[in-house]
């Protein structure tokens, strides 16, 4: 157990329940928890180098893990003492519209000083994550997120659950602060901004990187991509994971060789079974950009757990999901466009016909979602769909880069890529498309509200990316 979840169970306990008090298991508990944003200090790179000024929930970064289980109810007071107003959006769950921390669309901004009190249910088990909403692409690249992780009621067997809040910076030459994360037209309108520094849970990795494990062990590690931009695909050396979530969303357990590929925003659950020997060390490598990165290392312990892998089934009860008929299900094309290298020419821009040209250079923006750029968080909906209704949008990346598009309150199922239907068919609530890629993804719009719908690299969302739909 760590320290953070020990800490958060503490909290928990005194805030709800009494702990000697028998909850009937039907019950479910409410979590209590203060994230308080701040400005703060934090060693990222090796200690020959000065700590680096950074923005915190609860002064680490990544912030307090959240660890609660399925049915449960989570209530955080948001506190804000960062020098411009935030809010926290908890990425991936299902909750009430006006629970989901988008400023202005779902709830007034927090200003200095200020506080929110969010509290809802936790419908799904798996692997989440939180960040601010507001000015993400500088509040998430200086250091607000955290993962939240919502147990199952009957999780499967391991040895060890860990997470991975992979991350990266872009740092100044003496590593004392972060650089750059607001206005830069080269990355806004290319890959976004990736930073020079990759952490693992607020560390950098290929210096001390270090992985205990234990021949034997089996260890269920949860990967979560905060990064504002940064596209990750592990590799495990010899090491053979079975990925079994994706988004949090229990996915048919399948070994994925080639590597796990994550875009900012998404998560991968693995199962792993360390069969190494006694003393060896295995090298978990970045593969995605053409320069590999050595991110961790495992290293195997003198006394073994045990011979074989553990005798345990590792898939995952299903989430309470709604099944999308895709036969009957209402299309709606979406297309994507805009970036460098792209064709893009004009686009609509709060009621104008603008030149590309015009949407960079007077309005410092690139992208649009069906012709239209769009910034902030207020404007007509894209779509309106109807409650209890089935969809399917099918989404052209029309641009020569990667883009994580992810729509907020409900899961979706990725059923088709480039006119091949998926094997997993996954739940997500994040789809990576590639450049010109053709995706499907099938939804039933079950949850009200008004919901954003962008790009997750974080400045394609505020170069124009980005949109909202509202089901009722
Ligand atoms: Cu993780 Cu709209 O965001
Ligand atoms: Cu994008």
């Amino acid at each position: 157990m760590d320290f953070t979840r020990r800490r958060f169970l503490s909290v928990a306990a005194a805030g709800a329940a009494l702990p000697w008090v028998h909850v009937p298991a039907a019950r479910a508990t409410v979590h209590t928890q203060v994230l308080q944003t701040g400005v703060s200090r934090q060693q990222l790179v090796p200690a020959n180098y000065p700590d680096t000024e950074v923005w915190s929930f609860n002064d680490t970064v990544p912030g307090p893990l959240l660890r609660v289980r399925q049915g449960d109810t989570l209530r955080v007071t948001l506190k804000n003492a960062l020098p411009q107003a935030t809010t926290v959006h908890w990425h991936g769950i299902r909750l009430p519209n006006a629970m989901d921390g988008v400023p202005h669309l779902t709830q007034a901004p927090v200003q200095q000083g200020g506080e929110f009190r969010y509290e809802f249910a936790l419908p799904d088990a798996g692997t989440y994550w939180y960040h601010p909403h507001e000015r993400s692409q500088e509040q998430v690249a200086r250091g607000l997120y955290g993962a939240l992780i919502v147990e199952e009621r009957e999780p499967p067997v391991v040895d060890r659950d860990v997470t991975w809040v992979l991350s990266d910076w872009r740092l100044n030459r003496d590593a004392t602060s972060v650089q750059d994360y607001d206005g830069n037209m080269m990355d806004m309108t290319h890959a976004g901004r990736i930073g020079n520094t990759v952490t693992i849970n607020g560390r950098f990795t290929p210096i001390g990187g270090e992985f205990p494990v234990r021949a034997g062990e089996r260890i269920r590690l949860r990967l979560v991509n905060a990064a504002a931009a940064r596209i990750f695909k592990l590799q495990f050396d010899s090491h053979k994971p079975q990925v079994i979530a994706l988004d949090g969303h229990p996915v048919a357990p399948h070994v994925v060789s080639e590597g796990v590929t994550l875009g900012p925003g998404m998560r991968a659950d693995l199962m792993i079974d360390c069969m190494g020997r006694p003393g060896e060390r295995f090298v978990v490598s970045d593969v995605f950009y053409p320069r590999e990165l050595r991110v961790m290392e495992f290293v195997y312990g003198d006394t073994p757990l045990r011979a074989k892998p553990l005798d345990a089934p590792v898939a995952l009860p299903p989430n309470p999901l709604s099944e999308p008929d895709v036969a009957s299900a209402q299309r709606h094309e979406i297309v994507f466009q805009g970036g460098a290298m792209g064709r893009l020419r004009e686009a609509e821009y709060n009621g104008a016909r603008v030149s590309l040209q015009q949407l960079v250079r007077e309005h410092g923006m690139a992208w649009t979602i069906n012709g239209v750029a769009r910034k902030g968080h207020v404007h007509e909906r894209m779509l309106t769909l109807k409650r209890g209704g089935h969809y399917v949008f099918a989404m052209d990346n029309d641009t020569a880069w990667h883009h994580p598009i992810h729509i907020h309150g409900i899961a979706f199922r990725v059923i088709s890529r480039n006119g091949k239907p998926t094997q997993y068919r996954e739940w997500a609530d994040t789809a990576l498309m590639a450049p010109r890629e053709r995706v499907e993804i099938a939804f039933v719009a079950d949850n009200p509200g008004d919901w954003m719908f962008h790009c997750h690299i974080l400045s394609h969302q505020s170069g124009g990316m980005m949109t909202a739909i509202r089901i009722v």
